[in-house]
């Protein structure tokens, strides 16, 4: 809220509305938001959950990568966007598209049916190079032997649920109990950002939304994986539209960690239009 200078009636854009905790206190600040979330099942709890806001909060069931286009064919210019990326624990829990590596669900991650390809269709179908590659650009330990690994256990059975590909990696890795935790987490976030493209449209939305930035208008984003925030880091320093707010990233304190473990590796960056 400090970082965005919500009052009322600024015009705040939430990229990823989620189920609203944010633009719920944009809200409550008397701002007014436009939000964009292209999950499904978040939009039909959200929209109901929010409904009390009215006109105050449009709500647009689209990627965030057409901010840019919403507003420029409104002629706004936005006071504050946020981005706070990547999964919201709806989507982990309730989804059933095989985003927890707990829990065994067919291997889709699509967070929007909208997009093509799902996870199932990206273990089977690529090709061993493409498939090292997506791993590689994942940061997963010996990326190359593994995707040769998965190529030969999908030619006996392909992969379907999540279990599948727990198994694989168990079978590929070795890895302790201490380190299981942190390698199925890499693969599975590996294979999740590739499915939604999620690096391609944060580098669309991070170049397009300067645009549509009153100067002085603020844009924040939260980020959960080093890919992300080190784009993020990188843009905002060679954007010459952007000033830098924050030198290094915000962390949650250790009370919001407990109270919210999810947010541990959460990092926040902010840049101000320059005018
Ligand atoms: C971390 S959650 C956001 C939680 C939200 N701030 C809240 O208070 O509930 C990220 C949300 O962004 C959505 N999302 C991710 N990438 C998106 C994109 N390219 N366009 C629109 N929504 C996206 C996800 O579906 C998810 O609901």
């Amino acid at each position: 809220m400090e970082w965005l200078r919500v009052e009322r009636g600024s015009l705040i854009v939430d990229g990823t509305l989620g189920m609203g905790g944010h633009t719920e206190a944009f809200l409550k600040r008397g701002a007014k938001v436009y939000a964009f979330e292209w999950n499904e099942d978040s939009l039909e709890v959200v929209s109901e959950r929010l409904k009390e806001y009215g006109d105050n909060l449009q709500v647009f069931p689209i990627s965030f990568v057409y901010i840019k286009e919403v507003l420029q064919r409104e002629r706004l210019l936005a006071d504050g966007v946020l981005l706070d990326l990547g999964l919201s624990s709806f989507l982990i829990e309730r989804s059933g598209r095989g985003f927890s590596f707990q829990k065994d669900e067919p291997l889709d991650m699509r967070m929007s049916l909208e997009l093509k390809l799902t996870a199932e269709d990206l273990l089977n179908r690529s090709s061993e190079k493409e498939l090292g590659e997506i791993l590689k650009r994942g940061e997963v330990p010996r990326a190359s032997s593994f995707a040769k690994y998965i190529c030969s256990v999908r030619k006996k059975k392909p992969l379907a649920k999540t279990f599948d590909l727990v198994s694989v990696v168990r079978d590929f890795y070795h890895p302790s109990k201490k380190k299981e935790k942190d390698l199925l987490a890499l693969v599975f976030q590996a294979i999740r950002i590739e499915v939604n493209h999620e690096l391609e449209n944060l580098e669309r939305a991070l170049r397009e939304i300067p645009e549509v930035l009153r100067s002085g208008g603020r844009l924040a984003v939260i980020s959960f994986h080093s890919l992300e925030d080190r784009m993020v880091k990188r843009t905002f320093k060679e954007d010459e539209r952007l000033l830098v707010l924050t030198k290094k990233p915000v962390r949650p304190s250790l009370e919001e960690i407990r109270e919210n473990p999810r947010a541990r590796s959460a990092k926040l960056r902010v840049a101000e239009r320059r005018s």
